[in-house]
């Protein structure tokens, strides 16, 4: 076999259909875009009514357009519509749809625009919506959490640093910081779809148009606070969708801690939560398993998350103004991100509402490991006016006694302890179990009972 024979073996079949064949494949958006038919219809029907309007088209056109795109959202809605690869994109399968069912007028509706500002606009107004959502998701999720932290204000459990037994805390005020984070998601998103509100379509295919269009009118429309104020920045410009995705990325961030908590939670050695089969899974072979397979999936999908932002950002950051079809890219990734945090949204939710919480397991670790040593330390600073640092270095060397005799703190005697510092008292056993500790710290934010009962209160008032 020849060399030549061998390569056409290898991918001659697609060259077969020619090069025209290959230029359609690659230039075809429309296998994803489609999911832009709204924002698309929606667009185009208030360009329409604007084209109307100040007398660029007929009334009576308008009308026929307006009813050719109700029955094209029709046909899409009920999986009728003909999608054509060779027509490239959402924007001309439905044109050219139009015009087939609706005749001269539906060639009059590009009049004053470009695919340009038509596709800067749907991706805009595809990214406003999925923000929405995402946020009422949010939303959903805090006040899961918020629910059982109230429940469980008072559960104590081991708090960690460098996953090492540092403080007691409660399993409240760890939902809770959740709650926090979850907020500041919502904040970021709010302030993208601040600033992406402002309408692109007008711009044309980059230096505007001759045509007396109004733009206020269309981005009024379209629920926009105006129009974007430089034509080449309207089609140049996908910073809203990068923002965007740092905001799902950031988000899904969360979410992957607090999953990846859950997998070490339920790990049998941890045992400090169990969840159902609802959101577990067990082995084909292991009979004994249950694996904790949708947390696994939310901290998976969070990597893809992060992806589009960093293949959005790779795919601008060589772009002369001003469009390019290397935009294109933008959407899938978008897409992508959005729906894999609402479905990490969805799953965290449920698992949150689903977890049991082990109280006398995480009671019974909250107190190992030497969890009260600070209180111990702070108690030395408190009662015996130890400074800080001398305070810590006496505390250590209690600690090491107990570890030597494999007791806890509180299980050194008065003598054991004196043995070592002799000023102090049996006050001492007062601050060395862990609802002391718990209870001690009333700081603004800190993990007293009563604090978490009150900021899970006040969460409960402010999410409704
Ligand atoms: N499908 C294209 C996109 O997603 C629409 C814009 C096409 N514009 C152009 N000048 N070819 O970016």
């Amino acid at each position: 076999m020849t060399e030549a024979r061998a390569s056409n073996d290898l991918w001659g079949g697609r060259y077969a259909e020619g090069p025209s064949a290959i230029m359609r494949e690659i230039n075809a958006s429309i296998g994803f875009d489609r999911k832009m038919w709204r924002q698309d219809i929606s667009g185009s029907l208030a360009h329409a009514k604007m084209l109307a309007h100040v007398g660029i088209i007929s009334t009576e056109d308008e009308a026929a357009i307006r009813a050719g795109l109700a029955g094209i959202a029709q046909e899409i809605e009920e999986g009728r519509f003909p999608f054509s690869e060779a027509l490239e994109d959402i924007h001309m399968n439905i044109e050219a749809r139009l015009t087939e069912r609706i005749g001269e007028a539906g060639k009059r509706l590009h009049t004053g625009r470009s695919r340009n500002d038509q596709v800067a606009l749907d991706v805009r107004l595809w990214v406003r919506d999925a923000i929405d959502g995402l946020d009422a998701q949010i939303a959903a999720v805090m006040r899961e959490l918020v629910a059982r932290a109230a429940e469980h204000a008072g559960t104590v459990m081991p708090g960690f640093t460098h996953l090492q037994p540092a403080q007691p805390t409660t399993f409240g005020h760890h939902l809770l910081a959740y709650v926090e984070m979850l907020s500041r998601d919502r904040g970021r998103l709010a302030d993208c779809r601040k600033r992406l509100n402002e309408s692109p379509l007008g711009a044309a295919a980059l230096c505007g148009t001759g045509f007396p269009i109004d733009r206020h009118m269309t981005a009024a429309a379209l629920g926009f606070d105006g129009p974007t104020r430089n034509s080449l920045d309207s089609v140049a410009s996908r910073d809203f969708a990068a923002e965007f995705l740092f905001a799902c990325a950031m988000c899904a961030t969360h979410l992957s801690r607090f999953a990846e908590e859950i997998v070490i939670w339920t790990n049998p050695y941890f045992g400090f939560i169990k969840l159902s089969d609802a959101f577990t899974t067990g082995s084909s072979i292991m009979p004994q398993k249950r694996n904790p397979d949708a947390a696994e999936l939310v901290r998976g999908k969070t990597g893809r998350v992060i992806g589009s932002l960093v293949g959005l950002l790779t795919v601008m950051k060589g772009l002369a103004l001003t469009y390019f079809k290397d935009m294109q890219e933008d959407k899938e990734g978008i897409f992508d991100a959005a729906e894999s945090l609402a479905l990490g949204l969805a799953a965290i939710g449920g698992m949150v509402r689903d977890m049991k919480p082990q109280v006398a397991r995480l009671a019974e670790a909250a107190g190992a490991g030497f969890s009260t040593a600070t209180d111990l330390a702070d108690w030395l600073v408190r009662e015996l006016r130890f400074p800080f640092r001398d305070a810590h270095h006496v505390t250590g060397r209690l600690v090491a006694l107990a570890e030597g005799k494999g007791v806890d703190l509180a299980g050194l005697t008065l003598a054991e302890m004196q043995s070592v510092e002799p000023r102090i008292t049996d006050g001492v056993f007062g601050v060395l179990t862990v609802q002391a500790s718990v209870a001690s710290r009333t700081s603004f934010g800190g993990t007293a009972p009563a604090n978490v009962a009150r900021m899970a209160a006040e969460w409960q008032e402010r999410l409704g």
